[in-house]
């Protein structure tokens, strides 16, 4: 067993805050991260005392520009980068800021809120929050769009073994690459395909959550495209925790997307089939439905949807 200090591969759960902050500049964020770095630590203890069965984890995930400016370790982990966009003839991934990332879950809504709480007062003097996502679990885990979304998530020990870093970099054994994007649906679009036509861009039927077998699977399905082996055939496979949220009466309707990962690599494949397509040119149906966000942060003059990756420090603590 791989010692995790962050409650990585813990189970989905009912609420979710999802938050993404960017420090001020010349503002004291080196030592509010050590403040955080605690708390983040304490939150966790609490509510496994407070309320044993509330499943509650806090993670806070750190982007590349962050770890530079804290003076995190060095050399970093192997596959730590700032994420590049992915340009594919019709959709592109593009990239956004962020230095830290807030991922809250808990059984109660009341405990996000209150995990929210506590770490906004710490951070807020020295970072702005670029993004706030309230998600919550849509009656047998579906995502927005009516299908069952985690289903081919690795479940017991293998979400240690896709989700944290091993031996193969073992300064950040435990560790874990984490990757976000908030996507935004164009729900009448895909309420107006047929069940058929909407089982054929997932390839799996809506109802019964079961695979489509690979004769009848349309190859530009979101799991063919998705579902990815090393040259060995072995799988390949993240651990995902996508929550829907809403604001139905100003049409919004979105899934923020999040992985963690044993390598970067995995991830990065995963979106290069989506967006340039396998082959290229065959990207994933569900894209024409779930569209680069228009939000208030702006990066370089774009306006984007977030997307960024960040990584899960095993012990928390500023080194280097
Ligand atoms: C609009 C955003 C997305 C939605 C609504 C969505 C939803 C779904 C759903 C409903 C499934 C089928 C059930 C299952 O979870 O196994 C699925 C599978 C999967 N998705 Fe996504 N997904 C989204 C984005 C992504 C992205 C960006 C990635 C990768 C970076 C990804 C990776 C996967 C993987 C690996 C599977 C399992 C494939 C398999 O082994 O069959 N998804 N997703």
């Amino acid at each position: 067993m791989i010692h995790q200090s962050q409650n990585i591969t813990d189970y989905p759960n009912n609420n979710t805050i999802f938050s993404v902050w960017k420090f001020k500049e010349n503002s004291n964020y080196k030592a509010v991260f050590e403040r955080l770095c605690a708390l983040v630590s304490n939150l966790n203890h609490s509510y496994v005392v407070r309320v044993p069965e509330g499943r509650t984890s806090c993670i806070m995930g750190i982007g590349y520009e962050a770890w530079l400016k804290l003076g995190m370790s060095s050399p970093l982990p192997k596959e730590f980068k700032s994420f590049e966009p992915i340009e594919g003839e019709k959709y592109t991934a593009v990239a956004t800021e962020g230095d830290i990332h807030f991922h809250l879950r808990a059984m109660n809504a009341g405990i996000c809120y209150e995990m929210a709480k506590d770490i906004y007062e710490i951070i807020s003097p020295v970072a702005d929050n670029l993004v706030e996502v309230h998600g919550f679990r849509l009656w047998d885990g579906r995502s927005i769009l009516g299908f069952v979304d985690g289903t081919e998530n690795p479940i017991g020990d293998e979400r240690e073994k896709f989700a944290l870093v091993g031996d193969e970099d073992p300064q950040y054994k435990g560790g874990s690459y984490l990757f976000v994007q908030k996507y935004l649906h164009n729900l009448k679009a895909w309420e107006d395909l047929s069940t058929s036509d909407q089982e054929k861009a997932f390839g799996r039927y809506k109802l019964s959550d079961v695979e489509m077998t690979d004769e009848v699977k349309p190859t530009n399905s979101h799991s063919a495209l998705t579902s990815i082996t090393d040259a060995q055939g072995n799988d390949l496979k993240i651990v995902r925790d996508n929550l829907p949220f809403s604001n139905p009466s100003k049409g919004e309707f979105g899934t923020y997307f999040i992985c963690y990962a044993n390598k970067f690599s995995t991830t990065l494949k995963m979106l290069e089939n989506m967006y340039l397509g396998n082959p290229i040119g065959n990207y994933d149906r569900i894209l024409d439905f779930s569209t680069a966000v228009t939000m208030l942060i702006i990066n370089k003059g774009l306006t984007s949807p977030y997307i960024g990756n960040y990584f899960i420090d095993k012990n928390m603590n500023l080194r280097g």
